[in-house]
């Protein structure tokens, strides 16, 4: 047996403040790394086989290993293996997998009835997300929203709102965008290889402008400061596009696929300043910066920006696909009766989930769960930083963090060793996830219930593996 017990002291909660362990279910797995065999095991390593036979080659699994349960900061998968969460499912189950409030509500729902379609014959469930949603979105104006099943058809369908009610065509995108992976968020999304290559022609009027990256502008000679990389962006957008012809603005407030890019202070507010000032809309992409992940209920409250559209998912519903566009009443309702819509969005199993997650997320105050897992985990990661040079840069907020990992003594992207480091973690039962235009950004995604002590323990590994690459 490998086991590769922490010598933890076993405990149910993780060492999680009382009201967080309150998201675990009963059922919920011991909350402890625990390996019975390598990673992936043979039952897993089976259904791999079977995957290859069955299963689109197109859809990859960065960590084949199957899981049979999960629950608080743990996966457990079918060989027996309990391994440490930090990936929450690319920032799905900020409250947990099988949280409690979730499993009552789908439970409750899918006794009741599965489907009818809110465009036919509605029904309360969705009525009530989309009064939380305007309720908890930044903001206090009128709002609207609208409900649909995936992040990207949400960014479609801000993009096709805020067409319809500026009556303008342009949207303008960042550098390192990722908005999904349909036809016309594609074309949003920055990042060719896996996302675009060969999947062309994409849709058109879309144009990117530069980001803030605070990391590589200051490399690259640029003035980091935000208001400096506001003025890059907007001289790129009014000269490239022009103002008059520009729709909206769409952006992530950190940019999530695309390396965890926090941009300077400063650099959103002048954004969404200019987009007032020219009657551009100003779309923030929540959709994984969303519900709590940052230690803010949304991600741009932080610096007290207020998009005129914002689109969530991920998070929304503890893992059930929902998705929302949310925004100022008189833009949403710009469009005609039955110009927004589709079969399945806002189905009610997914709206009572949803409205369990959101019930989990405001009663258990996860936003100060996300902020206690940044102060557990940023000075680890600092001090790792100080010490090991393949660490380029070490940013993010609250539960969205990452290490940008470069070769010694320079800024250049090493891909191959976040992958080392990406993969070393998985061998002893950590869950890590990688992204970055270049691939070199390792992320840390943890649900926002994880014990301090899992926590801990997934670091420790990472440091670990960090360490085991630098030159001795
Ligand atoms: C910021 C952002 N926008 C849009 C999407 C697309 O969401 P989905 O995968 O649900 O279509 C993602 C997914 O990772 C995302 O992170």
């Amino acid at each position: 047996m490998l086991d590769a017990d922490t010598s933890l002291p076993h405990s149910t909660t993780g060492g999680q403040p009382t009201s967080a362990s309150a998201t675990l279910s009963d059922r919920a797995p011991e909350q402890r790394r625990r390996l019975v065999t390598e990673i992936p095991g043979p039952r897993s390593r089976e259904l791999a086989g079977r995957k290859s036979g069955a299963v689109a080659s197109g859809v990859g699994t960065m960590l084949p290993v199957y899981v049979e349960r999960a629950g608080g900061g743990i996966l457990v998968d079918v060989d027996g293996n309990h391994l440490v969460d930090l990936g929450s499912g690319i920032a799905v189950t900020n409250v947990g997998n099988a949280a409690p409030a979730v499993v009552d509500g789908v439970r409750e729902q899918v006794e009741r009835f599965t489907h009818t379609c809110f465009m036919i014959t509605p029904y309360e469930g969705y009525v009530a997300v989309c009064e939380a949603l305007n309720r908890l979105t930044p903001g206090d104006h009128e709002k609207r929203s609208a409900l649909f099943n995936s992040g990207a058809e949400a960014v479609e369908n801000a993009v096709k709102i805020a067409r319809h009610a500026t009556g303008r065509e342009a949207v303008v995108v960042f550098d390192h965008a990722y908005h999904g992976r349909t036809n016309l968020t594609m074309a949003m999304t920055a990042k060719s290889m896996p996302y675009k290559s060969g999947f062309g022609p994409f849709a058109g009027e879309i144009y990117r402008a530069p980001m803030s990256y605070p990391f590589r502008d200051a490399t690259a000679g640029l003035d980091a400061d935000g208001a400096a990389a506001a003025a890059r962006a907007i001289a790129t957008i009014e000269s490239q596009v022009g103002a008059a012809n520009t729709a909206c603005v769409v952006i992530e407030p950190i940019q999530g696929e695309g390396g965890f890019v926090v941009p300077a202070p400063g650099f959103l507010p002048a954004l969404a300043q200019w987009c007032t000032e020219h009657g551009v809309l100003f779309v923030a992409d929540e959709i994984q910066t969303g519900f709590a992940r940052t230690g803010d209920l949304f991600a741009c409250e932080h610096e007290g920006v207020v998009p005129d559209l914002i689109t969530t998912a991920k998070g929304i519903a503890g893992g059930l696909p929902l998705a929302a566009v949310t925004g100022r009443a008189e833009v949403m309702d710009a469009v005609h009766t039955g110009g927004l819509g589709g079969t399945y969005g806002g189905n009610p199993v997914a709206c009572a989930a949803a409205l369990g997650a959101i019930a989990t997320v405001e009663e258990h105050d996860l936003a100060g769960a996300a902020r206690g897992i940044g102060d557990v985990a940023l000075p680890l990661l600092r001090d790792l930083a100080a010490e090991c040079p393949a660490i380029g840069d070490v940013r993010g907020r609250g539960a969205m963090l990452a290490i940008e990992v470069v070769q010694p003594g320079t800024t250049l992207p090493d891909p191959k060793e976040a992958a080392r480091i990406s993969a070393a973690c998985h061998r002893q039962g950590v869950v890590t996830l990688t992204c970055g235009t270049w691939g070199n950004v390792l992320r840390l995604l943890p649900p926002l219930v994880i014990g301090h002590d899992v926590l801990r323990d997934g670091l420790s590994v990472l440091a670990g593996a960090v360490r085991a690459g630098a030159p001795s």
